[in-house]
């Protein structure tokens, strides 16, 4: 038996005895995909999270996703075996700037992209992800608003809605590094292959894609689509999901150096750890949860037909 065969056994035991289930974003390393309880986009997760009956939610992804867990699941220990793991677009805004900038735009709502930090869902009137972006900005009653902290995300938005849209200047560094040349090659090499593009793209790159999806949208479309090979615009994580669910269709990396090293951190000895000694808390202080549950739970409830296909 080889030692992660071991590790695993031994961590389903310990979540069993625990009451505690382990929730995989869909870029982690393919062994923490296989041992979870379920994998998903943000949105699944999010979802997840507050919908569970466990007593602990242990959490490999980036820090955003287990502060979001926390907000939405005040009640629950939620676990996160590496804590280093973080998001640079998170960190590209905080309260201070986003008071500052509205100081200057004046008073409008806020839409702000689950990558970002608890105390900046704090300031915002209402939380969206990669697959329900355009449906948040639509559904609000204003005509225009601000849009942290992604700017590719929020052009995309706005190309969607005819709203007035001010974007954050923020973005993902291993999704804007995609470049539409990378693109036409990988298109030149692979003729009969549909492009797959994740909307944290730049704008000429989401230009040639045959659809622009959640990590999970890109799931869904594959497993739907009669086509057999597919360009993927996103971190190279998502391959692996992709592969398994479809063994006979081929998958192609839009480009090799889509690599999030934050989404990399958590390995099998991590979660053995975080389970058995209970370490790695994420709480959020109850006077940031409170204002940033508001904005999140706002964005869950129009998201409920969604929450259906992952009971
Ligand atoms: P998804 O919500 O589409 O899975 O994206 C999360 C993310 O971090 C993209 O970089
Ligand atoms: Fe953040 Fe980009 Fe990594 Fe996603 S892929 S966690 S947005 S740095």
């Amino acid at each position: 038996m080889t030692d992660d065969k071991f590790d695993a056994q031994e961590i389903r035991a310990l979540l069993k005895e625990r009451n505690a289930i382990l929730l995989a974003h869909n870029y982690q390393r393919p062994e923490i995909q296989d041992i979870a309880d379920l994998t998903g986009d943000s949105l699944d997760l999010s979802i997840k999270a507050a919908k569970t009956d466990a007593d602990v939610i242990v959490f490999c992804g980036v820090r955003f996703m287990a502060e979001t867990a926390s907000i939405v699941s005040p009640d629950k220990t939620v676990l996160m075996p590496r804590r280093d793991a973080g998001c640079p677009m998170a960190d590209m805004i905080t309260p201070e700037a986003l008071k500052a900038r509205l100081a200057e735009l004046g008073e409008m709502p806020v839409v702000t992209y689950v990558n970002s930090t608890a105390s900046v869902k704090a300031h915002s009137t209402i939380c969206c992800t990669s697959a329900n972006a355009v449906a948040v900005v639509n559904s609000l009653a204003e005509d225009e608003i601000l849009m942290t902290p992604d700017r590719n995300l929020c052009q995309y938005a706005a190309s969607k809605s005819a709203k007035r849209i001010h974007c954050w200047d923020g973005y993902c560094p291993i999704h804007d590094q995609l470049s539409a040349e990378e693109v036409l090659n990988a298109k030149a090499a692979h003729p009969d292959a549909l492009f797959m593009a994740h909307p944290e793209c730049r704008p000429e790159v989401l230009a040639l894609a045959d659809a622009v999806l959640s990590t999970s949208g890109m799931l869904n479309f594959a497993k739907d689509s009669d086509n057999e090979s597919f360009i993927v615009g996103t971190e190279e994580g998502l391959v692996y999901p992709l592969q398994k669910a479809n063994p006979n269709k081929s998958f192609y990396r839009a480009s090799e150096s889509m690599v999030c090293e934050d989404m990399k951190r958590t390995t099998f000895g991590d979660v053995l750890r975080a389970i058995t000694d209970m370490t790695c808390e994420v709480k959020v202080p109850e006077k940031v949860r409170k204002p940033a549950a508001k904005a999140v739970e706002r964005m869950l409830q129009l998201s409920s037909l969604r929450s259906q296909l992952v009971e």
